[in-house]
Formats: C-alpha cells, sequence, structure tokens
C-alpha cells in the first residue's frame, strides 16, 4: 500500500482495512493478514495506559509505538499519529513532531479537526508528509464535546462537517477519519470527496474502516461500543489461558520433562 493506492481504492470501489497496532508483535501479526493499513493511534492512551482520554500520550510516546510497529511490520504502510495539542504550538514545534514520527517509521500522520488546521496541513503535506484528516467524534476534543458523543447530528452540524471536509481536501489530506457520526450524514460527506473517506462507528457506506485492534479482539470485556464488532473472544480466550497456566504449575504438570533441560 502507498498513498497512492488510497485514491486507487476509492476510484474501484474497493474497501480500505485499517487497524490500531502499538506494538511489534501484533504488528507482525497484522503483517500475516491482508489488512490494508496501520494506525499508530493516540488511543494508546487509553488502551494501552489505561486514561480515560486521549489527552495523556506525547511526541515521544507515539514516536516509540511508531518505532515498534515499524519493526514488526517492515513493509506496512503506517499512520502515526499527532497527540494532543502537537500540531497547535506553531509551525516549527509542529513539524519538528510530524519530523519524529515520519523518523520513527511512519508512511503518514494523521491530526484532528479542521478548523485553525487548513494552513499547517497545508505546510506538512508541502514538506513531503502525507497527512490523514480526521473529523466527527475527534476524541481529542473530548471536553469541548462534553463526553465522547456522536457527532454532526443535526442538519447546521452536518453541513459543516462537509465543508471541513472539503476543506481538508482542499488542503492536501490523502484521507480522512470519520468518526461517530450518523451514517447517513458519512454516506453524504463521502460521496462528496475524492480522497477516500475511513469511518469508525460511521456506517456502511464509507470507503472504508477502522477499529481499535483491543476492540475487534474482544481483549476489554467491559468496553462494548455499537460500532466495534468482536471478531474474537480474546478476552476469554486469554483468561482460560492463564487460568490453565496458573491449574498447571499449581498441580505440578507444568513444565513436564519434555519442556525440560537434560
Ligand atoms: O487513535 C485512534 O485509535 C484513532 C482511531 C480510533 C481512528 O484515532
Amino acid at each position: 500500500m502507498t498513498v497512492l493506492d488510497f485514491l486507487t481504492k476509492k476510484k474501484d470501489r474497493r474497501p480500505i482495512s485499517m487497524v490500531t497496532c502499538y506494538d511489534s508483535w501484533s504488528a507482525a501479526l497484522i503483517g500475516r493478514t491482508d489488512i490494508d493499513c496501520v494506525l499508530v493511534g493516540d488511543s494508546v492512551s487509553m488502551t494501552l495506559y489505561g486514561h480515560d482520554n486521549t489527552l495523556n500520550v506525547d511526541v515521544a510516546t507515539m514516536a516509540a509505538h511508531t518505532a515498534a510497529v515499524r519493526r514488526g511490520l517492515p513493509e506496512g504502510f503506517i499512520i502515526g499519529d499527532m497527540p494532543f495539542l502537537s500540531y497547535r504550538k506553531g509551525l516549527e514545534d509542529t513539524m519538528s513532531n510530524a519530523g519524529a514520527l515520519m523518523q520513527a517509521g511512519a508512511n503518514a500522520i494523521k491530526l484532528e479537526g479542521a478548523d485553525g488546521n487548513i494552513d499547517i496541513i497545508r505546510h506538512i503535506v508541502g514538506s513531503g508528509i502525507p497527512v490523514m484528516g480526521h473529523l466527527g467524534l475527534t476524541p481529542q476534543s473530548v471536553h469541548r464535546f462534553g463526553g465522547f458523543r456522536v457527532q454532526a447530528r443535526s442538519e447546521e452540524a452536518a453541513l459543516r462537517l462537509k465543508d471541513q471536509a472539503l476543506a481538508l481536501q482542499e488542503a492536501g489530506c490523502f484521507s480522512i477519519v470519520l468518526e461517530a457520526v450518523p451514517a447517513s450524514v458519512a454516506a453524504s460527506v463521502t460521496s462528496r470527496l475524492e480522497i477516500p473517506v475511513i469511518g469508525i462507528g460511521a456506517g456502511p457506506e464509507v470507503d472504508g474502516q477502522v477499529l481499535v485492534l483491543q476492540d475487534l479482539l474482544g481483549l476489554n470485556p467491559d468496553f462494548n461500543p455499537k460500532f466495534a464488532r468482536r471478531f474474537l473472544d480474546g478476552a476469554g480466550l486469554i483468561v482460560d489461558a492463564l487460568q490453565a497456566y496458573h491449574r498447571d504449575v499449581g498441580d505440578r504438570s507444568f513444565p513436564t520433562a519434555q519442556e525440560s533441560y537434560r
């Protein structure tokens, strides 16, 4: 996959599959599948570090996770997420942060929102760094939204979203993530854009889907959002395996002679 394939896939109406990934061992497993691309998302803040939102990761952390994913997935297309405020403190700071993610191994960066970001996106793209946009429920703005809520429910908000998406396209984004918006709104934005729209909680009529790896593997039994299909009962399988290990240690059936050195 290259940045050009995103456009080709949209033109050919072939859906793009994207999944989040933060570490090298799961990156290597993803590398054994046909999944198109990987997002080193700032959701790592919640998923791996246990925070309530995505505001608690910095550029160094995102770069370290991006480098780990690159080591596990040498040939994959990797998008590095620009963390909270890392693209809002001026051009120089933004460029060194985007550069850090690219030098850690990303093929592109992602940043949230359109308002106030258009000039900076133009500059990043003009500097040779592909940019993925992110609209709808942009988690870095969770406090402004008053929680993790579906966005663009009113006609006015849906129109504003469409304008923002067009502005991102015009600024040079190669693709946009659209998160937690009504399916009809996502379909309408998707049909207006030449660049692909990758949805999460945005219904089926978009150009691709992204899910958090841990959600699709069912690793957190306490998190059941409507949009995240569980493709595996990962938590159940892992708990059973750990319990079996504990049992076998307890009754000394592990290790056997074959599992021991002579
Ligand atoms: O950080 C992330 O994982 C994301 C996806 C949910 C799109 O931004």
